[in-house]
């Protein structure tokens, strides 16, 4: 069985990835650590545990930190409703929160699970906080599939920035600076086509017509409705489960390649900006004193890797599948 940890501030889009992750039969999900982001702790919470329970399974549910590092908290109800699920108002679910926070939660699972892979969902500040407390975990994550950032600067809350990242940027430089095998999963990634159109919506709701599939729609609701609204695009936009897709079949992923890639914290328009240096443009050395790129070429070759492009049939089967 692969180990995976999933770390998300649960709302529509997150209820699809865990799913997607609970139905697949080679992983276990050791834990989910919830962050704030989208929706504070608490409420991300509950959806992360009825999502679950809407699998019949109770991973261990871990409640994370409520605020970004120093940023003011940003939450999304614009776009996923003021329960972050669609305003379903769906039960609350049987199953509680573990006592443990989940900054040493992720710290303990990950020394107990060599080689796990965590999927991080939301804004990085638990995994940032864990990579302080605990930088001897960096070699024994395999691989952290990350939905967040934007490689081609196409943002979706700033014209240069991605939600996840924007939200507390802080932490993400962290991550990105820690050497920890980054799988960045960018917004545009799950735009345009990768959209779910009304005909794959239909499909999911009249043909595979399973309780998951209609859960996954319907949460999404709202996220339908704010994406045509707020960003202009056709239909439903599943950024985590693209990024969750990527993580169960790594092939998903038809082109990446290995950068330097760091978080603008300073900008004025740029906050939150996922800066790659696709040309590998940053090996002068004089040009490197003092400069973030320093920290990075000390460090050695790039680890970052940035997906450039999804086989959009074969994201969209596995969906198919795992709510089936
Ligand atoms: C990201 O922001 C959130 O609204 C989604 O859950 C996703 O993780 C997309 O920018
Ligand atoms: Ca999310």
């Amino acid at each position: 069985m692969r180990k995976m940890i999933i770390d998300t501030d649960t709302a529509s889009d997150d209820a699809v990835a865990i799913v997607m992750a609970l139905q697949t039969p080679d992983i276990e999900v050791i834990g989910i650590t919830v962050v704030a982001g989208n929706m504070p702790v608490k409420q991300a919470s509950i959806n992360a545990r009825y999502s679950a329970q809407m699998c019949g399974k109770t991973p261990p549910v871990y409640d994370g930190i409520d605020t970004p590092f120093i940023r003011d908290p940003h939450r999304a109800y614009f776009f996923h409703g003021s329960d972050g699920m669609g305003e379903m108002k769906y039960p609350d679910p049987v199953q509680q929160p573990e006592a443990e926070h989940a900054v040493p939660a992720l710290i303990r699972l990950i020394r107990a699970n060599p080689g796990v892979e965590l999927v991080t969902l939301g804004p990085l500040t638990n995994v940032a906080a864990a990579l302080l407390q605990a930088p001897d975990i960096v070699p024994l994550v395999s691989r952290c599939v990350m939905m967040g950032g934007a490689a081609c600067t196409v943002g979706n809350i700033t014209p240069a920035a991605e939600f996840n990242i924007w939200c507390d940027p802080e932490a993400a430089r962290i991550v990105f600076r820690s050497g920890l095998p980054v799988e960045m999963v960018g917004w545009e990634l799950c735009r345009g086509e990768a959209n779910l159109s009304d005909a794959d919506m239909r499909y999911m709701k009249e043909q595979i017509n399973t309780p998951l599939a209609h859960f996954s729609i319907d949460c999404n609701a709202s996220a339908i409705r704010a994406n045509r609204t707020w960003l202009g695009d056709p239909a439903l936009p599943l950024p985590d489960p693209v990024a969750m897709a990527i993580a169960i079949d790594p092939t998903i992923c038809t082109q990446s390649s290995l950068h330097y890639v760091d978080v603008e914290c300073e900008g004025i328009f740029t906050r939150g900006m996922t800066v790659v240096d696709q040309l590998d443009v940053t090996h002068n050395p004089d040009d490197l004193a003092g400069s973030m790129w320093a920290v990075h070429r000390a460090k050695g070759k790039p680890w970052v890797r940035v997906c450039w492009a999804i086989d959009i049939p074969r994201w969209k089967s596995l969906l198919y599948k795992t709510v089936a």
